[in-house]
């Protein structure tokens, strides 16, 4: 309680915002201006008015948040909060996978670095993918996607385009396995499983739908449907049952535990306020570079 007044004063006086990832812990994502998926807290950055964005989630988040916004100080309270997945692929490497395709177009999922973003056309997240595919590169013969191979067999399944794909992953949600959400469904007959896109396609076969993780807080609100089980990183569990507390949630996978998701904490968030650690900086030229994917990312909101 305390930690959290201090937070709220220092952040008035700072003229700071807060955004949360909906994988943060519960006391981070309750401490927070907005809570949501890359794509809303991209959208957040780009129209906040404070001088300080602190962001709580993993580090190409903030990256992402510094492009949009480089006259803001942006800061990551843990400047470890790492995405694997997106450290799967570096610029080196995309420059030679496109020397090998010189005339595709060239995709990355936002879990990309600010210099892999700077050598693509087009920048997307799990919930503007398959929109994005579909009406900017329909009439393209090829397209790279970089780096999830599982959000990329998703698209490609959906909208029937042959990708050439870079085969990273996300090793917290490869962590849930078809028989967990078997046992689960066997469990609990009633309840809809949802599932995120980044899951393996045995996974994401066993659902009955697959949705980013602002896609699943819209549906379950909408939906009529009382019970799910719920095949992501589990801290979403939190912001599911705040917000529908007739609802009831089971974790597809008591695995799906995002450990870079997790560091941050409300200690960490005040002494980030205090002494304005850990500022994320990005190099003037890859700002530019990486700005028209991010740009096109955002109009498809
Ligand atoms: P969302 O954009 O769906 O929130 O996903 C981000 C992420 O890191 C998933 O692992
Ligand atoms: Fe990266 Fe996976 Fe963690 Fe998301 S859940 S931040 S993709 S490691």
């Amino acid at each position: 309680m305390e930690l959290a007044e201090k937070i709220k004063k220092l952040k008035k006086k700072r003229n700071a915002v807060i955004l949360a990832h909906n994988y943060q812990l519960p006391e981070v994502q309750d401490i927070a201006d907005f809570a949501g998926d890359s794509l809303g807290l991209s959208i957040e950055a780009a129209k906040t008015d404070a001088d300080i964005i602190v962001f709580c989630g993993v580090y190409f988040m903030a990256e992402t948040a510094k492009i949009i916004s480089p006259e803001k100080t942006v800061l990551i309270p843990d400047k470890d909060a790492g995405c694997p997945m997106a450290d799967m692929i570096n610029a080196d490497q995309l420059r030679a996978l496109k020397a090998q395709h010189p005339s595709a177009k060239v995709v990355c999922y936002v879990n990309s670095t600010a210099e892999v973003k700077a050598e693509c056309d087009l920048c997307c997240t799990s919930g503007n993918a398959i929109k994005m595919i579909r009406d900017v590169l329909k009439d393209e013969k090829e397209i790279i996607f970089v780096p999830d191979q599982h959000l990329a067999d998703y698209v490609s399944e959906v909208t029937g385009k042959d990708l050439i794909i870079w085969k990273g992953f996300c090793p917290t949600h490869v962590k849930i396995l078809p028989e967990h959400i078997a046992e689960q469904k066997r469990l609990h007959p009633e309840a809809e499983v949802i599932a995120h896109p980044e899951c393996p396609r045995p996974v994401r076969a066993l659902a009955d739908k697959i949705l980013s993780t602002e896609g699943m807080c819209r549906y379950v609100k909408e939906t009529k449907t009382k019970e799910f089980i719920v095949a992501t990183e589990l801290g979403i569990i939190h912001r599911l049952k705040k917000e529908n507390p007739g609802k009831v949630f089971y974790p597809g996978s008591r695995h799906a535990i995002c450990p870079n998701m997790k560091r941050i904490s409300l200690e960490k968030i005040l002494w980030s306020l205090e002494d304005l650690t850990y500022e994320v900086k990005v190099p003037e030229d890859t700002i530019i570079r990486a700005r028209t994917c991010i740009d096109r990312m955002l109009k498809y909101a």
